[in-house]
């Protein structure tokens, strides 16, 4: 008798044991772990600040640094790129291979013209791209990249956008390698950049 409830309690546990582990499995293969199985990265078709269309596979062979942002972003766009510009100054003639891009995700304003005046600022390897709302929303969805425009309360009109603020580091295959997060130093992101390179 008591033997038979010992053996029930252990056939319990056994399966609720197997059920976690099935679970934590399923919850490893769908969700965060960086790797190339996760899907951020992706098809695009934009227009080059230099007014060619460009698609993501033309970086094929070479690392991409992606950012998301637009050029009327008072702080955080141009902070961030300066760190990517910094970055590349730091890896000398292997910059070469990786292709610095700068995805806006203020379309109506960011056309290649205001991006021609903006990229150069930072870095001459420095890739603006546009394209119309349609194929900005399909790039940044690649890259689970968030916007939405927001009231500055300025009475030109004039407007912020909110967005995802992070610097994509993305493999000769195009995929996703690990991304930087604000506060990243050019050395750090330099040295991150070297170890697929
Ligand atoms: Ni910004």
């Amino acid at each position: 008798m008591r033997t038979g409830r010992l053996v029930l309690i252990a056939a319990a546990l056994a399966i609720v044991l197997a059920a976690g582990v099935a679970t934590f499995a399923l919850l490893r293969q769908g969700g965060g772990a960086p790797s190339g199985t996760v899907p951020i990265g992706g098809d695009f078709t934009l227009t080059s600040h230099t007014g060619q269309r460009v698609r993501d596979a033309d970086f094929r062979g070479r690392l991409m640094l992606v950012y998301f942002g637009y050029t009327f972003c008072p702080d955080v766009c141009p902070a961030e790129l300066q760190v990517m510009a910094d970055a590349l100054d730091r890896l000398g003639p292997d910059a070469e291979r990786v292709a610095p891009l700068f995805i806006t995700v203020d379309p109506e304003r960011d056309t290649r013209h205001v991006l021609a005046d903006y990229v150069p600022f930072f870095h001459q390897r420095l890739v603006g791209l546009t394209g119309t709302p349609d194929e900005i929303a399909a790039a940044a969805k690649a890259y689970r990249v968030y916007y939405a425009s927001a009231e500055s309360g300025e009475e030109d009109g004039a407007y912020l956008m909110d967005h995802t603020s992070l610097v994509y580091l993305m493999g000769r295959d195009g995929s996703y390698l690990r991304h930087f997060t604000a506060g990243t130093t050019a050395e750090e992101m330099a040295a991150a950049i070297r170890q697929p390179l």
